[in-house]
């Protein structure tokens, strides 16, 4: 299949480009395009036959529902089955933006989509380029993140080209996806709120308008090996960057140290090591291929930054990644998830 690539300014949106890009995801094409958290791959929700093609596009399991995408909070009601208080209240307060709610199913939701759940996931995002084209197209959208299944999430329209190239329609490049992880998924159809995905709306977020939330406990980074997820994509070995890597998590001066150690290890077995590092500590190590992941009290910049890190370490074949912890709350619950499934669940205390 022949990509085409265009190029979107996010400031000044280009109708015509828009249009173009409506018109394939309306005659059942695959489009990938920039959201606020990560990039998307777009197809018509309402059609199994278009949602077929993003499986395939991305090699993704069968049994991983995708997330459906829309542009105003009324389309909503079409897609569920009744809609809880919780749902309008955090619609209200965080739509369009980073969080993906997951309710009861109404009939028009192909199985496909659901992968045979009686739920649906619905997120309005904030990035006007998906806003605009959701909206241009006039039909929900469903997209997952637009990577081959395994691999870390696209931040840029270049990560997308070298997962997809050849096996989608058309690629939007609006230029980097701020949040960088994706959103939080929410799941509203128990008595309490229940987070399955941590994401870019933070739990105390979510809890200063719901007064409470639950944290699906298989999601602790510690328990990861142990239980089930109840959301079925985070069973998945995913986020992976091709090297073997290793969180080492504890107070930081041991963390540094311990990272200094490993890499004099495997460097003395001609291994290759890459250090996932961040501002306060990246003068701190003088070898291995060092990449500053932000500045930890900034943790917003971490999350930014993930998955474009993994995916250098790629770039530079290293064979190791050491990867210092970070603060395992709000938006850093993500930064840490994301990197626990990167690792394999690889982490070690010192
Ligand atoms: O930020 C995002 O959410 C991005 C952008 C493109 O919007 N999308 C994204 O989609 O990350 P994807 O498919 O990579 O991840 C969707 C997650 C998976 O973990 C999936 O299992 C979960 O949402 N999910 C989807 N439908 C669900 C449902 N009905 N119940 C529970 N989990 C669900
Ligand atoms: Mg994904």
């Amino acid at each position: 299949m022949n990509t085409l690539l265009l190029k979107v300014d996010k400031d000044n949106i280009d109708a015509e480009k828009i249009r173009t890009a409506a018109e394939v995801i309306r005659r059942g094409g695959l489009v990938a395009f920039p959201t606020e958290t990560v990039y998307g791959l777009g197809a018509n929700a309402l059609d199994e036959t278009a949602t077929k093609g993003i499986f395939i596009a991305k090699g993704r399991p069968s049994d991983n529902p995708l997330i459906v995408h829309v542009a105003d909070k009324e389309s909503v009601r079409m897609l569920v089955e009744g809609m809880p208080e919780t749902a309008e209240k955090l619609m209200d307060r965080f739509w369009p933006g980073p969080l993906t709610l997951v309710m009861k199913k109404s009939r028009i939701i192909p199985n496909i989509i659901t992968a045979g759940l009686d739920t649906v996931a619905v997120r309005m995002p904030s990035h006007p380029i998906a806003l605009a084209l959701i909206k241009e197209a006039g039909l929900p959208v469903a997209a997952p993140s637009a990577n081959t299944s395994g691999r870390p999430s696209p931040t840029t329209a270049k990560h997308v080209m070298d997962d997809l190239w050849d096996k989608v329609d058309m690629i939007l490049d609006g230029g980097p996806a701020t949040v960088g992880v994706e959103s939080t998924v929410l799941d509203i159809t128990g008595d309490v709120p229940m987070i399955l995905r941590p994401g870019g709306i933070t739990p105390s977020q979510i809890k200063s308008v719901l007064g409470t939330v639950l944290y699906d406990p298989a999601l602790n980074a510690r328990n990861a090996e142990n239980s089930v997820p109840k959301s079925p994509g985070m069973k998945y070995r995913h986020y992976s960057p091709k090297a073997q890597m290793f969180i080492i998590d504890g107070e930081l001066a041991g963390v540094v140290a311990k990272i200094r150690e490993m890499t004099d290890e495997y460097g003395k077995r001609g291994l290759s090591v890459g250090i996932l590092a961040t501002e306060q500590t990246r003068d701190m190590y003088d070898s291995g291929e060092i990449i500053s992941l932000g500045d930890r009290d900034k943790p917003e910049t971490l999350a930014s930054n993930l998955f474009t890190a993994l995916r250098e370490f790629d770039r530079r074949h290293v064979d190791i990644i050491l990867a210092e912890a970070v603060k395992n709350e709000e938006i850093g619950l993500a930064v840490m998830n994301r990197m626990s499934k990167a690792a394999g669940g690889n982490i070690i205390k010192v």
